[in-house]
């Protein structure tokens, strides 16, 4: 759904998500749905997540879509995934064929990871088990209601991404206090100088990224 495209590879120093990596596209990516099988709900969940997270970057009709079959889903395995997958990858490779070495449109693909990154770094010094996936959806959340607070997005959207999600059984309630995650946030070390680059929702299917000082992240 995300990592596996647009060739970026990086691992996790000193506690830190991602700081070191390289650029560096694989031949062909598979999508191998039988694979899915073997995954417990949880995981599946992750995924869920981030295929949310691309379609609010870039797809409006695929995220009421997606969110209409995940959500009244009896049975999460009965879904068609090779379908929501080809178009989520299909709206990343988009964005990395403009943007390759992340200068700009590719930061859009950040949306809820500002404060998904800071709920795993919180979660990590707490020994709290949150995954990616539910750091992300936590993160998206946070980032529609900064985003409706500053008149980015119009009244309702945080509500209306809250709400779906919940019904995608995602997790929306974020797991620490604010002062806490924006302590973390300070320690971002991808953050310039008292600034981030942090990614707006100004609806669904649009994004945009500005940057923002953390003082002025106030919820
Ligand atoms: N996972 C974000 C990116 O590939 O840029």
């Amino acid at each position: 759904v995300d990592a596996s495209i647009g060739g970026k590879n990086g691992v996790n120093h000193n506690g830190f998500k991602n700081i070191i990596g390289t650029f560096c596209l694989p031949e062909f990516v598979r999508i191998n749905t039988a694979f899915l099988e073997t995954l417990p709900v949880r995981e599946l969940r992750n995924g869920i997540s981030e295929l949310l997270k691309t379609f609010i970057i870039g797809n409006r009709a695929a995220y009421s879509e997606a969110v209409t079959e995940f959500g009244h889903s009896e049975n999460i395995s009965g879904i068609s995934w090779v379908q929501y997958i080809s178009m989520a990858a299909g709206i990343k490779s988009q964005i990395v064929e403009n943007d390759f070495r992340d200068g700009g449109e590719r930061k859009k693909l950040n949306l809820g990871h500002s404060f998904g990154h800071a709920i795993e770094r919180c979660a990590a010094a707490e020994n709290v088990d949150i995954s990616h996936g539910e750091a992300v959806s936590m993160g998206i959340v946070i980032a529609a209601r900064l985003s409706e607070k500053m008149g980015i997005a119009s009244s309702g959207t945080a509500g209306r991404i809250e709400k779906d999600f919940a019904s995608c059984g995602l997790v929306t309630k974020p797991a620490f206090g604010m002062e806490m995650l924006q302590d973390a946030l300070r320690n971002d070390k991808k953050r310039n100088g008292d600034s981030l680059d942090f990614v707006f929702i100004r609806d669904i299917g649009d994004v945009s990224v500005r940057k923002i000082r953390l003082e002025d992240i106030r919820l």
